[in-house]
């Protein structure tokens, strides 16, 4: 009998890919979600890579009766991995109630259902964002959480708190808090990959969109920063990377591998990269050029922060291998695939 796993937000981009990974791990998935920000026909293409097909309920985690219906469906979920929030930066500043609501809401209902249902641990989707413009670089778990930026952040941190509270509080299950730094690419299969709507706010959508030809130009937001080109320096990893991280977590809780009932991993590659390199390497590895011009910096941006990966691999026993030549070659493949199939 397989294990089960309630993946909620598990259509969207880190969800859909980490589906596939557990599913090759060999658990029954289960996922929910609202829809608010992607698409169902993502599960065709998780059915397409893994050759079985997660159950799904577009239900609202804000939504607690029909939370609790989930569980009364799917009786015998051991483990939830929490992936459902509104997580666009800009967007938080202009709607901070939406936010606080969604992401604070959901998390709360989750917690308190869990101990009805038996689950055993939570798996948290957190950010790098919560250690604000890190004082020392790469950044460990031990650095300090500084004050978000954005309410998007604020309601990481937010979550963070309330998740360490409850168990502190005897809360009678597990939970392991991934922080990530910048997830990217797309899986090998270019099946699943991002697929944001409207104009991207990230990065690399942005950037293979505009090497496709659907934007005129990358805007580079900003090269007068204290970075050796003056464009910021960020961690990126490689979203299948990212996606296995997910599963060693949730097996550390289901297996009794915890050393704490409370434990934090900065998931990253341990090298920073700036924006100009980005493009650089992306030109390099498809041989694709990609227009772009420099403006002014984006408020909100911070300079320049990786991550020091040895916690994760040699406590969680993660580590990423992906190079960022292959991440970006897959981010491009995926934008291929949205043209072939005409979705974008
Ligand atoms: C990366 C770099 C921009 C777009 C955010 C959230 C984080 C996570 C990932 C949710 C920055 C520059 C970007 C563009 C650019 N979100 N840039 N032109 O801001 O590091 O992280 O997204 O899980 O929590 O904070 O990612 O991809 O937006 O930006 O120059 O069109 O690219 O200035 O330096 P960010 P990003």
């Amino acid at each position: 009998m397989k294990k089960k796993i309630l993946v909620t937000g598990g259509v969207g981009y880190i969800g859909s890919h980490t589906t596939v990974e557990l599913q090759n791990a060999g658990y029954e998935v289960i996922i929910i979600d609202n829809l608010s920000n992607s698409n169902a026909e993502v599960i065709d293409g998780i059915e397409r890579i893994s050759g079985l097909r997660p159950a799904f309920k577009q239900v609202d985690c804000i939504d607690k009766e029909a939370l609790t219906n989930v569980f009364n469906e799917y009786p015998g979920i051991k483990g939830i991995i929490h992936f459902a929030a509104s997580k666009a930066v800009g967007e938080s500043v202009h709607k901070p109630l939406l936010y606080y609501r969604n992401n604070i809401v959901s998390l709360l209902n989750l917690l308190e259902l869990m101990p009805e249902y038996k689950v055993e641990g939570i798996v948290f989707s957190s950010s790098c964002t919560v250690y604000g413009q890190p004082e020392i670089l790469p950044v460990n778990e031990k650095a300090p959480i500084q004050p978000a930026l954005s309410p998007y952040g604020n309601t990481k941190q937010i979550n963070e708190e309330i998740i360490r509270d409850a168990i502190y509080a005897g809360a009678p299950y597990k939970s392991v808090v991934l922080r990530y730094f910048n997830p990217i690419g797309a899986h090998p299969s270019a099946e699943i990959g991002e697929l944001p709507n409207g104009i991207p706010q990230n990065l690399i959508p942005f950037l293979t969109q505009t090497a496709i030809g659907i934007r005129k130009e990358l805007s580079v937001y900003g090269d007068d920063y204290n970075t050796p080109d003056g464009s910021c320096i960020r961690d990126y990893i490689n979203v299948v990377d990212l996606a296995k991280a997910h599963v060693t977590a949730i097996e550390r809780i289901l297996n009794n591998k915890s050393e704490a009932p409370l434990e934090y991993f900065n998931l990253g590659t341990g090298k920073g990269l700036s924006v100009l390199e980005l493009i650089t390497a992306f030109e390099q590895s498809t041989q694709v050029k990609v227009p772009y011009k420099i403006v002014g910096r984006r408020e909100g941006d911070i300079e320049q922060i990786w991550a020091d990966p040895r916690y994760a691999n040699e406590v969680l026993g993660w580590t990423a291998t992906e190079s960022i030549e292959e991440t970006l070659k897959s981010a491009w493949n995926w934008q291929l695939k949205l043209r072939e199939r005409e979705i974008m």
